[in-house]
């Protein structure tokens, strides 16, 4: 057979528990603040995507992965979630049903049809939250703590919160004339000279100028002073919340419907710049731009490959901790079914159990025990079962310990 995977796509098996754990964390994370997950199509009409994220977008004139059906009709596979959303929350006007702000939360695959290249797949999956219908900077300050949470909770340490804003779209206009006018008299790389005419902002970003903020206007002298105060009312809370953020002119954002608040949080564990691990911000007019209510939303995402990569130093100890609890070794019938008996026990107290119920010798099931790597061990014969006692060895320190049928929920609860 000479088939492989497609590029920029991944066969995950020895990583598996690790990307649970990193699943776990996020979505216990979001529950904490009131999130509920939702689960929308992998495919989406090819138009709620064109007219979300902007046909100029990377995403849309590159990226997209099309299909098409027999009777003509044109879908995308899914390039991120806050479109299908959106979509989601119009077609069955849930602004309508129910208590606002809606708080949504996903953890699902997205497809790009990228240069692949670490940290960057055709196929990812992405971690985002959605929140909609408030407008309060109170949201953005919450959102972008929780952010901040997220990382905490993973033990990512190293990362930059960049922060700006997009202002009004009366902002936005001034400030696209002023810049376009500048750059008309820089020299530009290949892309940034279309760009230019199409999506001037995405020249901030480009990878291959890298343009000194210093030679080009800024979105902050454009802003109304009431977005001015908007953004430093957040970036000062953060602070006070012992969230560090910092301002970054040049932060655009690389999706056409972004409003107001943008973010960013870039790893600095990498040596690559461009290693963005959550990006997010307000869209306050995308709802009743794809025909729903008028009303504002903030979100973000982030890619659990890249949380991957960072915390891939870290892998082993995150691995070794999803280890079995414990392991019996059984050395007779009755032995098995006292084991199922300690084990039912355990198991209603949240500590998982792995029993041997194959006859075979002791030193077969130890060399088991090699590959399945549990934190402790437990022989069990006819003697423990006649004196209700076993002896539990630890097997990273070592130590045995031996103890009353009674007391080992007692001695697994402390460990735990
Ligand atoms: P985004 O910046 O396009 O935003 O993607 C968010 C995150 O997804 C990135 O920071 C990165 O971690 C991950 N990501 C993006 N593309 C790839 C890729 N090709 N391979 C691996 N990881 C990738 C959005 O998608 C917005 N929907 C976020 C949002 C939600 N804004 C408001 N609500």
């Amino acid at each position: 057979m000479n088939y492989i995977k497609p590029r920029g796509t991944e066969d995950i098996y020895e990583d598996i528990n690790f990307i649970k754990w990193i699943e776990n964390k996020l979505i216990n994370c979001a529950k904490l603040y009131g999130f509920s997950e939702i689960r929308t199509p992998s495919f989406e009409n090819k138009n709620l995507y064109v007219l979300s994220i902007g046909k100029n977008t990377d995403i849309i004139s590159k990226e997209m992965f099309l299909l098409k059906t027999k009777s003509k009709n044109e879908y995308v596979l899914k390039p991120e979630g806050t479109a299908s959303i959106v979509r989601f929350l119009i077609e069955n006007k849930l602004y309508n049903k129910k208590p606002l702000p809606l708080k949504f939360f996903y953890l699902q695959n997205m497809y790009r049809y990228e240069r692949p290249q670490k940290g960057r797949m055709r196929q990812f999956y992405q971690f985002g939250v959605e929140i909609i219908g408030n407008n309060s900077s109170i949201i953005d300050i919450e959102a972008i703590i929780f952010a901040d949470h997220i990382l905490k909770v993973l033990n990512i340490k190293k990362y930059l919160i960049c922060i700006n804003s997009l202002g009004t779209e009366n902002d936005r206009n001034k400030y696209i004339k002023a810049l376009t006018e500048a750059l008309k008299k820089i020299s530009k790389c290949d892309d940034c000279n279309k760009r230019i005419k199409h999506n001037p902002l995405r020249v901030l970003d480009c990878k291959i100028d890298k343009f000194d903020n210093n030679k080009l206007p800024k979105m902050y002298d454009f802003l109304s002073k009431s977005e001015k105060d908007n953004l430093e009312f957040i970036i000062q809370k953060l602070i006070k919340f012992n969230v560090k953020v910092k301002l970054d002119h040049k932060l655009v954002r690389g999706l056409d419907y972004y409003t107001n608040i943008v973010f960013e949080i870039k790893s600095t564990e990498t040596s690559n710049e461009n290693f963005t691990l959550i990006g997010g911000g307000r869209y306050n007019n995308l709802i009743k731009i794809l025909g729903g209510a008028d009303i504002p939303a903030f979100g973000f995402a982030i890619g659990i490959e890249r949380i991957r990569i960072i915390l891939d130093s870290y892998k082993k100890n995150i691995i070794d901790n999803d280890k079995v609890d414990v392991y019996f070794i059984t050395l007779s019938n009755i032995a098995k079914l006292t084991a199922l008996k300690l084990a039912k026990k355990l198991r209603n107290n949240n500590i998982s159990v792995l029993i041997n119920f194959d006859d075979i010798n002791i030193k077969k099931q130890f060399k088991i025990t090699e590959k399945i790597m549990p934190k402790n061990i437990i022989i069990i014969g006819d003697k423990e079962v006649t004196e209700k006692k076993i002896s539990i060895k630890n097997t990273s320190t070592k130590k045995i310990i031996t103890l009353k049928f009674e007391d080992i929920l007692t001695y697994f609860r402390k460990d735990k």
